[in-house]
């Protein structure tokens, strides 16, 4: 098919086509490519062979004083150049230059900290965007400051410690670039990647080292140069004519006569597949997006959106040596599909001798494991909220909210407001019948109650963090809010959709009017590149900025008191600079009549403009920021309240913003 006006606009540049404001109807459409290569350097199928991206090992490990390791990690965000067409280079942004990422894995009960340097040019090389990043890791119950905030970003040169608690059940995560409104190009571009969280009841049900196979899949279109070609058709959608499996163009994987577990992640930033074997032999499903499904379940096809995750099991012992199987693609209303689209990659069975060793090689496991999620009933639920996901005047929107008036509140706006540990059931409509929409809720994992009405599909009945809404669906999804306090984002996860502006957030067991000691902007922020954080040792190292800026600025800082259920541990050796000492000498909390804090800061530097910030840290809940005291030139503090909290306090915890702190058991009468 000759390239029309609009295709040849659209490789090389967005600028042109949002300038230009074409809409583009989307039905199912199916045309011949999308790319503009030559003809000698267009991929074709099954000519290439399945690669696994490498598992990246930690820099070091260092057991706490509670006995549980963390282990720290070091990714340089950088611009690297792939081999994915004949004959062409393609440059890419990725973690460590990779494409996709390198694989995490690490055990359940073990901390991860994660060094993100971003190295990248600062601008796009092609689109010409500032390359600000965010990380998320996507399925994790991170806390906050940790989750990826679309605005809580690292600019050039700066590096963001990540920290990742890994408490949850076994499961497939991913971690993918967040940056608010360049989500999609930096996605299609190459940063993600997966993570693996194993425990002990799915290593031994599940098939394990080499027979567990991650398979990121993405589409993607290429300009003649062998450049990533982006066209999001006026934020609608990109639908590329090349499908990727672990950055190969359809590859083909050699397979023992056994069983195989494969963990699929959809990385595509808009595409939706349909997925089914050549040989319409039924896989079988044993985990979701939150890990394993309480049963397995057999399914001849299934529909996957960006961002979901579903590992399946496949007997290849039924299919004689030399027989080659296809993973196939049905596609869905509002794809635009090309010729080879409907390939994804194939599985040669070979007769190599088989290795039987580990889980499942040979016998299909039935009963999986129950979770959270899973094992909540309607009737535990508190409240039910409705949201609408709906194109308006051009703009996405979700629950009739966008992420410019969640920044044009100062991050105080939110859709939803759920106690800690509350259970709510949210029912989600997408009246539309000219797109789906793929909706991704942070923090938790939920249970699919229905959809218009019915049952969720058989592969969906385990623990979702992503729900596929299809074009005139309702969906009921019911979860539970708990693990941390704050804000969390929400969104749709067709990539352009989250970034023109289909992307809201809520709060759990937070008061917007309070200050919020996981602030997600604020609470941990980067520092550049090679540079010790002055507060090194903790297990958060969260700051707080006196202006309203984004990220990158040089205010005086104030420690705050991290409010987590994991006990901290020591992480690093690095030293404390204790610049500050603090005392608390009055510490009096009578309840329902007045609360006071008084103490000294001795300083031997010079600085202005210091205070004291005081933290609830009451054993049994989670630390609160109550207070803040301005340190006198005298080096005294003190801050007063009537009534004070409602609730009594017992402990008090003071830090300094010269960097010291301090703690003292709190007088009740
Ligand atoms: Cu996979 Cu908010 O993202
Ligand atoms: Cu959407």
């Amino acid at each position: 098919m000759p390239v029309s006006r609009r295709q040849a606009l659209q490789i090389g540049g967005v600028g042109i086509i949002g300038a230009l404001g074409l809409a583009v109807p989307l039905s199912s459409v199916s045309a011949k490519s999308a790319s503009l290569l030559d003809p000698r350097n267009m991929p074709r199928p099954y000519q290439q062979a399945l690669t696994i991206p490498p598992v990246l090992r930690p820099k070091s490990t260092v057991i706490g004083a509670d006995g549980k390791k963390t282990h720290l990690y070091h990714i340089e965000q950088t611009v690297g150049m792939a081999s994915i067409v004949p004959g062409l280079k393609t440059p890419i942004l990725g973690y460590n230059g990779s494409f996709p990422g390198p694989t995490i894995e690490v055990n359940q009960g073990e901390r991860i900290k994660l060094e993100m340097d971003n190295v990248l040019p600062l601008f796009h090389p092609q689109w010409g965007y500032r390359l600000d990043t965010s990380t998320h890791l996507h399925g994790s119950a991170s806390l906050p400051q940790f989750d990826g905030y679309a605005n809580d970003i690292t600019g050039r040169g700066m590096c963001k410690d990540y920290e990742y608690p890994n408490f949850q059940p076994a499961r497939t995560l991913w971690y993918h670039d967040h940056a608010v409104h360049n989500t999609a190009q930096s996605v299609y571009s190459g940063l993600a990647g997966q993570y693996h969280l194993h425990d002990e009841v799915e290593q031994n049900l599940l098939p394990q080292g080499q027979f567990d196979v991650p398979l990121t899949i993405s589409d993607a279109m290429f300009a003649r140069s062998g450049e990533l070609g982006y066209n999001d058709n006026t934020h609608s959608g990109l639908w590329g004519d090349v499908i990727l499996v672990n950055g190969s163009p359809w590859p083909v994987m050699k397979v023992q006569r056994r069983i195989y577990r494969f963990r699929i992640l959809n990385a595509s930033i808009s595409r939706s597949f349909r997925f089914q074997l050549g040989t319409g032999d039924p896989v079988t499903m044993v985990g979701t997006d939150g890990g394993l499904m309480p049963s397995a379940q057999q399914v001849t096809s299934w529909r996957q959106a960006g961002a979901e995750r579903y590992e399946i099991l496949i007997d290849f012992s039924k299919y004689p040596a030399g027989k080659r199987v296809e993973l196939r693609n049905l596609s869905n209303k509002n794809n635009v599909d090309y010729d080879n689209t409907g390939r994804i990659m194939a599985f040669d069975v070979t007769g190599d001798p088989v290795d039987t060793s580990g889980p499942a090689a040979r016998v299909m496991p039935t009963l999986l494991a129950g979770s959270t999620a899973m094992s909540l009933t309607p009737s535990q639920s508190v409240k039910t909220r409705q949201m609408r996901l709906k194109r308006d005047n051009d703009i996405w929107t979700i629950g009739g909210m966008t992420w410019d008036e969640v920044i044009k509140s100062g991050y105080k706006k939110v859709l939803a407001d759920p106690n800690l540990n509350d259970v709510e059931i949210w029912e989600v409509e997408n009246s539309s019948g000219g797109w789906f929409h793929p909706l991704h809720i942070h923090l938790v994992d939920f249970q699919i109650l229905s959809r218009n009405g019915q049952p969720p599909f058989a592969f969906e009945r385990g623990p979702k963090d992503v729900v596929y809404v299809g074009e005139g669906e309702t969906v009921r999804l019911l979860m539970k809010f708990e693990h941390n306090r704050g804000r969390y984002m929400i969104h749709c996860h067709n990539l352009p959709h989250e970034d023109h502006d289909m992307m809201a957030q809520f709060s759990v067991g937070y008061n917007p009017n309070d200050s919020d000691p996981n602030d997600p902007i604020e609470a941990a922020k980067p520092h550049p590149i090679g540079q010790v954080p002055s507060t090194g040792g903790e297990t958060t190292q969260p700051t707080e900025s006196t202006g309203g800026t984004d990220g990158g600025s040089a205010q005086p800082t104030e420690a705050a008191a991290p409010v987590t259920t994991q006990p901290a541990a020591a992480v690093t050796a690095e030293p404390t600079v204790q610049k500050d000492v603090v005392a608390i000498t009055t510490a009096r909390h009578r309840l329902n009549k007045d609360i006071t804090f008084a103490g000294t800061s001795k300083y031997t530097g010079t600085a202005t403009g210091s205070s004291v910030v005081l933290y609830d840290v009451t054993p049994g809940r989670a630390a609160a920021r109550i207070g803040t005291a301005t340190i006198n030139s005298l080096g005294n503090w003190s801050w007063t309240a009537k009534p004070g909290p409602s609730r009594q306090v017992t402990a008090v915890r003071a830090d300094s913003s010269r960097g010291g702190t301090a703690t003292a058991t709190v007088r009740t009468s």
